[in-house]
């Protein structure tokens, strides 16, 4: 592949993973602490969303094929990945490399999540609702991995918001970086919250 091919991909890739995967992330989470609420309010949300027009269509182009990509070339990323211990300091070097074992963790998370939750409702007819997901968090097997995909994907989005801001010079400067990876790690720990509640909620 020719280098010019390669950098655009590359940007793809980092723009995808922000818009629209993380901001879709960011709406689910929000969404799901309806569940919080009540179960008649999740239960109600599930409804609208089911029934908003071209459903299919706008959930394929804005939700599954940006996925597929930033998937598909992010597992490619891992593939080539160099553990570059000597250029990076020791904590960026940490961070690189859990970049790249939650964005494994978290491909395997989301295609099961999706299979279950998504695909099963339009093949074999599942419902969804509260209680749906009340049964599958009663597992407790389903429940440990609920939980290790969650701080997956919430990690692999924080930390990925900060490679963005420094990949694409919006954030230049060690001591900047420093403080934007801070806040990341804020924001990494406060969707992590989010979602354990969640999961809590449903649970009940
Ligand atoms: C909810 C799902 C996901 C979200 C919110 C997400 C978000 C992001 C964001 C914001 C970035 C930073 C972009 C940049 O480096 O400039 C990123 C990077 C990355 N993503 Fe994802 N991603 C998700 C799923 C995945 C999956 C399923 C894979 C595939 C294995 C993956 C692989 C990668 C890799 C390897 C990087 C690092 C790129 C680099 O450092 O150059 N991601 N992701």
């Amino acid at each position: 592949m020719s280098t010019t091919n390669h950098f655009f991909i590359r940007k793809l890739h980092s723009f995808l993973g922000l818009f629209p995967i993380s901001i879709f992330l960011l709406e689910h989470l929000i969404t799901n602490s309806l569940a919080i609420i009540s179960p008649d309010k999740f239960n109600a949300a599930v409804l609208f969303l089911q029934n908003i027009p071209y459903l299919n269509l706008i959930e394929i182009l804005i939700i599954a094929l940006p996925l597929i990509i930033h998937g598909i070339y992010g597992l490619y990323i891992v593939y080539i990945a160099k553990n570059n211990l000597l250029r990076y300091s020791y904590l960026r070097n940490w961070m690189f490399y859990l970049q790249r074992v939650t964005a494994v963790i978290t491909l395997l998370f989301v295609v099961i999540h999706v299979w279950q939750l998504r695909v099963a409702h339009s093949l074999y007819g599942l419902e969804i609702n509260f209680n749906t997901i009340q049964n599958q968090l009663a597992d407790p097997l389903w429940f440990i991995f609920y939980i290790i995909g969650l701080f997956a994907t919430t990690f692999h989005f924080a930390n990925g918001l900060w490679n963005f801001t420094v990949s694409w010079g919006i954030v230049v400067g060690e001591q900047a970086q420093t403080f934007t990876w801070k806040l990341c790690m804020l924001l990494f720990l406060l969707t992590s919250f989010v979602g354990l509640v969640e999961i809590w909620a449903f649970s009940q």
